[in-house]
This record gives structure tokens, sequence and C-alpha cells, in this order.
């Protein structure tokens, strides 16, 4: 059985780090396990995408899954050590984060993204998409690199993101 894990909050140090790659003879039963219970984490809290750091674990993974949309395709995957290959274009909307709740600020982000990682069983795949999936591969890589969406909105929307941040942590809501 799959089970919940904590997810960790900003400003949590594990989030501003740099993840480390997964080791080649990494691709074990505990890592399936462990990409179990992160989808379990992401579908019980709502989202679309979480990566590793996010509930603790400095290693290059995260796992995604996109509901079919007008612009993208359904999209379930779990990717280890991603690279991204190409991107381009650009879109322009809200996101959010579940180590941010409650915060959702406009973020704008290349269109489309081809990229390439290792599923669970350690077998290269590569994918090309757009629209919320792209979004959200560029956001779930991020955080692999110790980036958070508060890095990529505009300085004004940061400010506010920061300010409600600490009247949450404040009364004890963060
Ligand atoms: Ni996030």
């Amino acid at each position: 059985m799959a089970e919940r894990l904590r997810i960790l909050h900003y400003p949590e140090p594990v989030l501003l780090s740099v993840a480390r790659p997964l080791a080649e003879d990494g691709f074990d039963p505990g890592l399936r396990e462990f990409v179990e219970n992160m989808f379990l984490t992401m579908e019980d809290a709502g989202g679309v995408g979480l990566a590793a750091p996010q509930v603790g674990d400095s290693r290059r993974i995260f796992v995604m899954d996109i509901p079919e949309g007008d612009d993208t395709p359904a999209t379930r995957a779990t990717f280890v050590n991603p690279t991204i290959l190409h991107v381009e274009g650009e879109q322009n909307g809200d996101e959010g984060c579940l180590s941010f709740p409650g915060i959702f600020q406009p973020v704008r982000r290349e269109m489309r993204v081809v990229a390439r990682a290792f599923d669970v069983a350690g077998k290269e795949f590569e994918v090309d998409v757009t629209g919320l999936a792209a979004r959200c591969i560029l956001h779930e890589n991020d955080h692999l690199d110790g980036i958070v969406f508060l890095d990529r909105m505009s300085a004004l929307k940061r400010d506010l993101s920061k300010r409600k941040i600490k009247r949450l942590q404040k009364r004890g809501e963060w």
C-alpha cells in the first residue's frame, strides 16, 4: 500500500537546494515504492505535479498527472534524471505549487517542451508536449534545481506572495 508523504512548504532548505541524480543502480523496488507514494501524495493534495524535494528527498525525480485538456492529451509519467532538450514559444497563466498552499500567480513559461528522462524501470523516454504539460514539466524540473515558482514571478507578484506567506506564517496557517 502506498503511503502519503508530508509535503514541505517554502522555505524549507531542501526546496532551495540542487537535487542529485539518481544513481544507475537506484532503479530498484525502493524507487518504485517511493514513486507510488509520490503519486498518492500528489493526487491526495489535488496537484498535477510533485517533485521529490517537496517531500524532503533531494533526488532528481518528479511525477506528473495531467488530465486531458484543450491543449494537451492526458499525460501521466514519472521523470527520473530528466533533461530539457528543447523549449519554444511562450504561455502566460496562473500557476500554483503544493509547497505554496493558497498562492496562485501568473508565471510566464515556454509553450512547448521536449524532454528526456528515465521511467521507474530505468527505461529512457522522450516527451514532446505543449500547454499545461509543458508548464508542469518546467515547474517540476525547476524544483530539482532548487528553483521555486516564486523565482519566476514578476517582482511585484513575488513581493505580494512573500507578504501573504508571512501573514499566513504568523497565523500559524503555513
Ligand atoms: Ni511546485
